[in-house]
């Protein structure tokens, strides 16, 4: 049974065309409408989402080949805590909150870097192993009602997959295999389908921060959607011809949008880029697929590199989209690649700011339509919406 909704997401649409409201447009009540432009300007509903979707689910945090070695760190902003990720001496990656025990000092507060030996917290000294058990602190001896293992570092749950590191706040996360691996079954039909990219052993070529001034939801949005393809993406649609048509259709049944016979790769002119990556199967040449891994990453597959994109939000209008190219170790001619995805983005950034303004608009006040080549939008305002019940 569904659970009821958050109001604020869900306040009945005015579709009355009120005298003396012009900017009020009446529509069709067979329409599908839209969230309220409030969903996406207001700060309180913004903490709720923090609070009940990314502290509450499985989110890709971090490439694991980052944190190259024993000691190697990184801190990570998950909903509104802060997470350090640590390689242990083992080779395994932990997650911990990034807070010390003593008085609650941030232990990292570099975005990257390299332990010593240990988690030593700068304030006053507490140490923690890299596997967060309390391990010294300055005369620890003089205070035996301090039990050291009741004051190691609060490990969060996580997992790597696809190459990434994934954490999870909850205390009881859910099912990493129905919420994570089970989108992009759903997208692709099975998970050989993306196991044969072998996206884990790929490695970075490029990585583009793009710092967007727009609520978190438009990003996804505008991820799920082509309709804007033909209007923004010049570059794309030349490669790719049938997102001229603003349907899109491979986000429905998987089978990849195919290049056009012209396009030797996916690269900015056309041009060939590398060599096919060696494990996917004959049908996924010439293809791109695009999958959505609620709430905040997209990957792209296309025959020689794979797309990663992964969103932080911090704040109702501010989200940051960090964007890596993933290519066969010994590639180097990657930039034609990399310009083709890098435009796209620019381009869809560009486009949610633009309407990130509009959302406070009393011309928004009651959402707007969704055409039917954007019906899964609506999918995902269920899914937020039952979140936040
Ligand atoms: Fe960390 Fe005191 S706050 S040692
Ligand atoms: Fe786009």
């Amino acid at each position: 049974m569904r659970r009821p909704r958050d109001d604020r997401l869900h306040r009945p649409p005015d579709r009355t065309l009120r005298p003396g409201a012009p900017h009020v447009t009446a529509v069709q009540p067979s329409l599908i409408t839209t969230l309220p432009g409030s969903a996406y300007t207001d700060a309180t509903l913004f903490s709720l989402e923090q609070e009940r979707i990314f502290e509450q689910t499985w989110t890709c945090v971090a490439l694991a080949a980052d944190l190259t070695g024993p000691g190697a760190f990184r801190t990570v902003t998950v909903g509104r805590e802060s997470v350090v990720l640590v390689r242990g001496r083992d080779g395994a990656v932990r997650g911990f909150l990034n807070v010390c025990r003593h008085r609650g000092a941030a232990l990292c507060t570099e975005e990257s870097g390299q332990l010593r030996r240990n988690l030593q917290c700068p304030y006053h000294a507490w140490t923690y192993s890299l596997s967060g058990e309390l391990i010294a602190a300055p005369n620890l001896t003089t205070m035996p009602d301090v039990d050291r293992a009741e004051y190691g570092l609060h490990v969060v749950h996580l997992r790597e997959w696809l190459g990434y590191v994934w954490v999870c706040l909850a205390a009881d996360p859910p099912s990493f295999d129905d919420d994570v691996i089970g989108e992009v079954v759903t997208r692709l039909g099975d998970v050989d389908s993306i196991d044969r990219y072998d996206v884990g052993a790929l490695v970075l070529g490029r990585r583009i921060r793009y710092d967007v001034a727009s609520n978190w939801k438009l990003i996804v949005e505008n991820f799920m959607e082509c309709y804007h393809c033909a209007t923004i993406h010049p570059e794309l649609t030349e490669v790719l011809p049938e997102f001229a048509d603003g349907f899109a259709a491979q986000y429905f049944v998987g089978h990849g949008a195919a290049f056009a016979p012209d396009a030797q790769g996916f690269t900015v002119d056309g041009r060939a880029g590398a060599d096919r990556l060696p494990g996917i199967a004959e049908d996924q040449d010439r293809r791109y697929y695009a999958i959505t891994i609620k709430p905040q990453v997209f990957v792209n597959l296309v025959p020689d590199h794979v797309i990663v994109h992964r969103m932080t939000p911090l704040a109702a209008d501010r989200t940051v989209v960090e964007c890596d190219w993933l290519f066969a170790p010994g590639v180097t001619e990657i930039d034609a690649s990399v310009e083709l995805f890098h435009r796209v983005n620019q381009q869809d950034f560009a486009a949610c700011e633009r309407t990130q303004p509009g959302m406070g608009s009393r011309a928004y006040r009651n959402g707007g339509v969704l055409v039917p080549s954007e019906h899964h939008i609506g999918e995902f305002h269920r899914w937020v919406s039952d979140r936040l019940a």
